[in-house]
């Protein structure tokens, strides 16, 4: 497996290549068995002939003043050893300066997609988000990349600025893998105390039972939230949202022939942010 620390030497590597099929799988590092299933479908997807790569990078723009980005896990051995497991050929691993070197000025603005949900309670974040994803897009070159539907928000912004960017690379979300109780893997979820990781299963509980209660028939996206919120409340959570909302457009669900819900919770357990979804098919 390629390292690459700087822009040159990633695109050195990228002349390098007969091969024009090139699958990449973002990331901030702190790398778990959700990852290794984007890595894995990136594997599939690429072939042998073709090539994986990933991207390792806590990107500072994208957390707010006040947020972990100091704290975020940095277990960079471990990460390398996880990707060569799950047989990535090339990590992109820069620093902040090269990065973002003195004088960088430009930044993406996600539009009103970002204004809403995690976008309302962390500003900047996704325009954050945009701006290192474009710029990583820009040096990568990939072919297709592949997100977490996890991050549903983060997956649909970047959908649509590949599409009004005309970025020439196919953006694929991979279902959120998920630890036997059902909570949704996350780099977060190491804060977790052993009390609060066994308090976290009732958000994906609550989103269970909103989508049995859709599917019973309820479209009042009123009851589902109430419910949700009830239910995540009663397990010592404090929710930030609990929402069901238009999978396309993000604004909250209401009953439209063949447009998706999408059911999207944001809790915190003590200082630690967690967030869940599930699309209602
Ligand atoms: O989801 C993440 O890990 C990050 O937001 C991403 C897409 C790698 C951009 O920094």
């Amino acid at each position: 497996m390629h390292i690459c620390k700087t822009i040159s030497e990633f695109r050195k590597f990228r002349c390098s290549l007969t091969e024009s099929k090139i699958i990449f799988v973002p990331t901030m590092g702190a790398l778990h068995e959700g990852h290794g299933s984007l890595v894995q479908m990136a594997r599939q997807l690429a072939g042998s002939n073709g090539v994986v790569a990933a991207s390792i990078f806590v990107n500072p723009t994208q957390f707010g003043p006040n947020e972990d980005f100091h704290k975020y896990p940095r277990p960079f051995e471990q990460d390398l050893a996880n990707l060569s497991r799950w047989q990535a050929d090339v990590v992109f691993s820069p620093s902040p300066e090269e990065m973002y070197p003195v004088g960088t000025s430009t930044s993406i603005d996600p539009g009103p997609l970002g204004d809403s949900l995690d976008g309302a309670i962390r500003p900047g974040h996704f325009r954050g988000v945009c701006t290192v994803v474009a710029k990583l897009l820009g040096i990568v070159e990939p072919t297709a990349m592949i997100l977490g539907q996890k991050d549903f928000q983060q997956q649909r912004i970047l959908r649509q600025m590949a599409m009004d960017l005309n970025m020439p690379v196919e953006v694929i979300t991979a279902p959120t893998m998920r630890e036997p109780d059902g909570v949704a893997m996350s780099s977060r979820n190491r804060y977790l105390s052993p009390d609060q990781r066994a308090r976290a299963g009732a958000i994906y509980q609550a989103l269970c039972r909103a989508q049995d209660q859709y599917r019973s028939g309820m479209r009042e996206s009123a009851v589902l939230q109430a419910g949700m919120i009830e239910q995540i409340t009663q397990a010592g959570l404090e929710v930030q949202y609990a929402l069901a909302c238009h999978a396309e457009t993000l604004v909250p669900y209401t009953e439209t022939a063949g447009t998706p819900c999408v059911l999207l919770v944001a809790a915190r357990l003590g200082t630690t942010r967690l967030i869940d979804n599930l699309l209602i098919s």
